[in-house]
C-alpha cells in the first residue's frame, strides 16, 4: 500500500502500477498524455515533488509520501496565466504536447521566476513538440514568467479579423488538458481491442487458431479475416489494403493486421493476441524497388509491383542538354520518415440499438473514414456516423484507417463501445511513411546561368500499399523542375510496391524529396557559372506570365523573387549559408474533384460554423471564425465552430495538400457573404434556425491535358529558405520567406512555418527510419526529432500580394515551409566543407549518429 498526493488530494493505493496508467485511468486525469509510454516524449510530465518527470516511467510504489501536481492542479491565477500566454504567443497548435509543456514551465517558473532563454530551452529539452518548432512555447512561458512576477497585466484576448493575430479558440481546452482527444473518451460497458499482426513482413499465413484466446476470461470477441461482413480490401484510389490478412494469402508489411480481440481490459486483450496460434510459412521480403522490379520477383499485388507511373515532357530536353554551356547531373537519395504525430492512433466505435455504428476518431478526414467503415463493415452509408475529437497531429499520417475500422468490427460483433489505441511501437508500423526515393536529375543552363533544360527519373518506394503513392510520385514529377521556368523537361517517375510499411501522404506529399535534389544541383550550376547560389536562383525564379514545367502559366499573385529578395541581405552577411527555393500546390489539382463546404447556422443567437474540414492542429476553427468576423457583422464571441460530423456538417474534403484555409476558407467566405445579406434586412435573433451555405470548387485541369497551357493547380505558395551554420558547424539561423497570398492570422501562418522548419531540420540532419527486413528498428526516442535545445534562430518574412478574392487571397501554407529546408541545410554545409552531399539526412555535421 501506498500513499502520495495528487493535485492536494490523498490517495491510498492498494496495487503497484504504472503511474501514467493510474493518473489517466483509475482517476480520469488525462489532461496529461500518453504520446509514447516510454519516457521520449514529455506528454505525461507531471510534477513530482516540484520536479518534472515522465508518468510514464514512474510506478506507484516508487511514490510513497509523494506530491504529484497536473496542469489540473494548477492555482487559478496559474491557469489563467498559462492560458493567456499560450494562447497569445500561438504556442498551441495540435495541443497534444501542451499540458506536458505548462508543467515543464511551472517546474521551472517555480524555481528561475526570471528564466534566461536558454534556460526555458534546456527545461523543455524532455518535451517533444511535433508542431510549433518550439519558438513560440519558449515565448509564452517567457510570457507567463512575466505575467507571474505581476510584471504584466493579463488582458482580455482582442482581435477577430483577417490579418490580425487572434489567439485560437481552442487554445484553453488545449492549455489546460480540458479538451478531448479520442483515448480520454471513457464510456459505460466500453472494451478495449488489441490486433494480431505479422511476426514477419512476408509470410504466408497457413492458420489461425483462436481457440484459446476466445476461451480467456473477460475476452468479448476475437475476428479474423473470414469475420468482416463487408468490403475486405479498402484504400483510397486503389482498394489493395486488407482490413485482415485472410488464411493462404501473404501478409506485404509488418503491420498487416490477422486477428482482432475484444476484452473487459486493454490486458487482457493484449494478453488474448499472444495466446492466438498462428501457423506460417516464412517467404523472403522484397525489401526494395530495384528488387521489386526484377523481372523474376515475386508479386506482391495481383498485378504486379508497379503501382504507377508518371511521364510528361516539354521541349527537346535531348538537344537542350548536349547544346547547354553546363549540365550536371547526380543521384541523390532520400530516407523514409515517421510523422512523429505526438498523438498515437485511436479510434472508439459506438453501435446503437438500431446497429448504427458511431466512431469517433482522430483523423485528416471524417468522411474518407466514414466511407471505409461503411464499406467494411457492410453497412449503407447512413448507418455510419463519424465524429472528430481533437486531433493530436497528423502531418499526412492520419490519411489511412488504421484503427477505425477495427474497433468498428469488433463494436459491431460485440454489440459494445469498443475502443482501439496503437501503443506507440505499433504506430510506427501501421501507418505510412514518407515515400524514400531514389532520383536521377540532370540540369543544364546556358553562359549565363538561365535554366535549360531537366530530365529526372524518380523511382519511389511505396511499401505495402498504394495509400496515396500514386499522387506523391506525381507531385514530385511535377514539382522537381522546382519555382523556376525551364523550357525542355523530361520527367518519369514510379511508385514501386515493396515489403516495406506503406508510404503516403507526408508534409510536402513527394516535393521535399524532389526539391532536396533540384535544389542540390542548382548550387553545381552556380559553381560551373559562377554565379552565387542566390544570383542564379533570382535569374531563374518564376514570375507572373512564366511558364511552369506543366505547362501552366504562373499567375499574378506569383512571389518567387520576392522570396528572394526579402532574404538577400541576411544570406549575404552570412559567413557560412545556404539556400534553396521552393514552390507547392494548394488543392488536390490536376483534374481532381476538389470542393471545401460550410454551412453557418443561426442557433441559440449565435453563428455556428459547420463543416467536415478537420482541424489537425494548424488553427482552422479559429482561422474560419475570422472570415466570418470580417465578412458579416458578427462578433467573434457570437462565433462558435461544430467539431467534423458526417451527420451534421457538410464534406469539405480531406486536410491535405496544404488546401483548408483556401477551399474551406472560401466556402465559409461565401456562406458569410450569403449571411451578411441576410443581416441587411434582419437581426441575427430573427434569422433563428435559417443556414447558409457556401462552398468553393477548384476547377483544376489533369496533367498532360491537350491544352497548352493547363491550369493544374488553383494557387501555388512560393518561398525561400536561408539556413547559417556558425564556425563550428552548427546550425545558427533559419531566415524564411513565404509568398502565402494572405496571411490570415500572421501568428498561426508563423507557427506552421517554425513547426515545418523544425521538421525539415530533422530531415536534414537527424531522421531516419531504419528498418531491418521491413521491420522498422527505430523507438519514438532514436527518430532523431528535433528538441528545443537543437533549435536555431528563426526569422520570418511573411511576403502578401495575393488580390485574389477567394478566401482572402489566402494560400496554403501547411506543406512548403518544410520543403526547401532540407536543401537549405545540405548548401549550407557544402558551403561549410565543399562536401557535396547526395543523401538525407546528411552525413558528416555535428548532427550526424555516425
Ligand atoms: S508518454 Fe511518457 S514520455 Fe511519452
Ligand atoms: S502542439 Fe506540440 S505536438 Fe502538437
Amino acid at each position: 500500500m501506498v500513499q502520495f498526493t495528487v493535485n492536494g488530494q490523498a490517495i491510498i493505493a492498494e496495487e503497484d502500477e504504472n503511474l501514467l496508467e493510474y493518473l489517466r485511468e483509475t482517476l480520469q486525469l488525462t489532461s496529461l498524455k500518453n504520446g509514447c509510454g516510454e519516457g521520449a516524449c514529455g506528454a505525461c510530465m507531471v510534477l513530482i515533488n516540484g520536479l518534472a518527470m515522465r508518468a510514464c516511467l514512474q510506478t506507484l510504489s516508487r511514490l510513497d509520501g509523494k506530491s504529484i501536481i497536473t496542469v489540473d492542479g494548477l492555482s487559478e491565477r496559474e491557469k489563467q496565466i498559462y492560458t493567456w500566454a499560450f494562447a497569445e504567443a500561438g504556442a498551441v497548435q495540435c495541443g497534444f504536447c501542451t499540458p506536458g509543456m505548462v508543467i515543464s514551465a511551472k517546474a521551472l517558473l517555480d524555481k528561475d521566476p526570471d528564466p534566461s532563454a536558454p534556460r526555458i530551452k534546456e527545461a523543455l529539452r524532455g518535451n517533444i513538440c511535433r508542431c510549433t518548432g518550439y519558438v513560440k512555447i519558449e515565448k509564452a512561458i517567457m510570457m507567463a514568467a512575466q505575467a507571474l512576477r505581476g510584471e504584466v497585466v493579463v488582458p482580455a484576448v482582442s482581435g477577430s479579423g483577417v490579418g490580425e493575430r487572434v489567439a485560437r479558440i481552442d487554445a484553453a481546452e488545449k492549455v489546460l488538458g480540458t479538451g478531448e482527444y479520442v483515448d480520454d473518451m471513457k464510456v459505460p460497458d466500453m472494451l478495449y481491442a488489441a490486433v494480431l499482426r505479422t511476426p514477419l513482413s512476408r509470410v504466408r499465413v497457413m492458420a489461425i487458431d483462436t481457440e484459446a484466446a476466445r476461451s480467456l476470461n473477460e475476452v468479448v470477441a476475437v475476428m479474423t479475416a473470414a469475420d468482416i461482413p463487408g468490403q475486405r480490401l479498402w484504400g483510397h484510389l486503389k482498394r489493395d489494403w486488407p482490413a485482415m490478412i485472410a488464411i493462404g494469402e501473404e501478409t506485404r508489411y509488418i503491420g498487416d493486421a490477422l486477428a482482432i480481440v475484444a476484452a473487459k481490459t486493454k490486458k487482457i486483450a493484449r494478453q488474448a493476441v499472444e495466446m492466438i496460434r498462428l501457423e506460417y510459412e516464412e517467404l523472403p521480403p522484397i525489401l526494395s524497388p530495384q528488387s521489386a522490379m526484377a523481372a523474376d520477383a515475386p508479386r506482391i499485388h495481383p498485378d504486379g509491383n508497379i503501382l504507377s507511373k508518371v511521364d510528361f515532357s516539354r521541349g527537346d530536353p535531348q538537344q537542350a542538354i548536349a547544346g547547354a554551356a553546363y549540365s550536371v547531373t547526380r543521384s541523390y537519395q532520400t530516407p523514409p520518415t515517421e510523422h512523429a504525430f505526438l498523438e498515437p492512433e485511436s479510434a472508439l466505435a459506438i453501435p446503437d440499438e438500431n446497429g448504427k455504428m458511431t466512431v469517433y476518431i482522430g483523423s485528416q478526414s471524417v468522411y474518407d473514414d466514414h466511407h471505409g467503415i461503411a464499406a467494411i463493415l457492410g453497412l449503407p452509408a447512413n448507418q455510419v456516423r463519424v465524429i472528430s475529437k481533437f486531433v493530436g497531429g497528423a502531418f499526412g499520417g492520419k490519411e489511412d484507417l488504421s484503427v477505425q475500422h477495427h474497433a468498428a468490427l469488433l463494436a459491431q460483433k460485440t454489440g459494445k463501445p469498443v475502443k482501439l489505441t496503437l501503443s506507440r511501437q505499433e504506430s510506427l508500423r501501421v501507418h505510412p511513411k514518407r515515400h524514400a526515393m531514389e532520383i536521377v536529375l540532370t540540369t543544364a543552363c546556358d553562359e549565363a546561368g538561365k535554366l535549360v533544360a531537366m530530365k529526372a527519373r524518380i523511382v519511389a518506394d511505396t511499401g505495402a500499399y498504394a495509400s496515396l503513392g500514386g499522387p506523391v510520385v506525381q507531385r514530385a514529377c511535377t514539382h522537381v523542375s522546382g519555382p523556376y521556368p525551364i523550357p525542355n523537361i523530361e520527367i518519369s517517375g514510379v511508385a514501386v510496391y515493396t515489403n516495406n510499411p506503406p508510404a503516403g501522404a507526408f508534409r510536402g506529399f513527394g516535393v521535399p524529396q524532389a526539391t532536396f535534389a533540384s535544389e542540390m544541383n542548382l548550387n553545381l550550376l552556380a559553381d560551373l557559372t559562377g554565379l552565387s547560389p542566390w544570383e542564379i536562383r533570382f535569374r531563374n525564379a518564376l514570375e507572373p506570365g512564366s511558364i511552369m514545367a506543366t505547362g501552366q502559366i504562373a499567375d499574378a499573385s506569383t512571389a518567387m523573387k520576392e522570396t528572394l529578395l526579402a532574404v538577400k541581405d541576411e544570406y549575404d552577411a552570412a559567413k557560412v549559408a545556404g539556400i534553396a527555393c521552393a514552390l507547392k500546390n494548394t488543392g488536390l489539382g490536376v483534374g481532381v474533384p476538389d470542393t471545401g463546404r460550410a454551412i453557418l447556422r443561426v442557433q441559440d443567437g449565435k453563428v455556428e460554423i459547420l463543416t467536415g474540414a478537420a482541424c489537425v492542429g494548424q488553427g482552422l476553427a479559429t482561422i474560419m471564425r475570422q472570415i466570418v468576423c470580417e465578412t458579416a457583422p458578427v462578433e467573434p464571441e457570437l462565433v462558435r465552430v461544430h467539431a467534423p460530423d458526417t451527420d451534421v456538417t457538410p464534406d469539405a474534403g480531406t486536410t491535405t495538400a496544404s488546401r483548408q484555409t483556401l477551399f474551406t476558407g472560401e466556402a465559409v467566405r461565401q456562406a458569410a457573404l450569403a449571411l451578411t445579406e441576410a443581416l441587411n434586412n434582419s437581426s441575427l435573433a430573427a434569422l433563428e434556425g435559417q443556414e447558409f451555405a457556401g462552398q468553393y470548387r477548384g476547377e483544376t485541369d489533369p496533367l498532360n491535358s491537350d491544352k497548352p497551357h493547363p491550369v493544374n493547380h488553383v494557387a501555388f505558395g512560393y518561398a525561400t529558405q536561408v539556413v547559417c551554420l556558425n564556425e563550428a558547424g552548427w546550425l545558427r539561423k533559419v531566415v524564411a520567406a513565404h509568398d502565402v497570398g494572405r496571411a490570415i492570422n500572421p501568428t498561426t501562418v508563423e507557427g506552421q512555418i517554425e513547426g515545418a522548419i523544425a521538421m525539415g531540420l530533422g530531415y536534414a540532419l537527424q531522421e531516419d527510419f531504419p528498418m531491418h527486413r521491413g521491420v522498422p528498428t527505430a523507438k519514438f526516442g532514436t527518430l532523431g526529432l528535433f528538441r528545443s535545445t537543437d533549435m536555431p534562430e528563426i526569422t520570418i518574412h511573411l511576403i502578401e500580394k495575393n488580390s485574389s478574392a477567394l478566401a482572402y487571397g489566402a494560400k496554403g501554407i501547411g506543406e512548403i515551409a518544410t520543403i526547401p529546408t532540407a536543401p537549405a541545410v545540405a548548401g549550407a554545409y557544402y558551403r561549410y566543407d565543399r562536401i557535396f552531399r547526395t543523401q538525407l539526412p546528411l552525413s558528416n555535421t555535428k548532427y550526424s549518429k555516425y
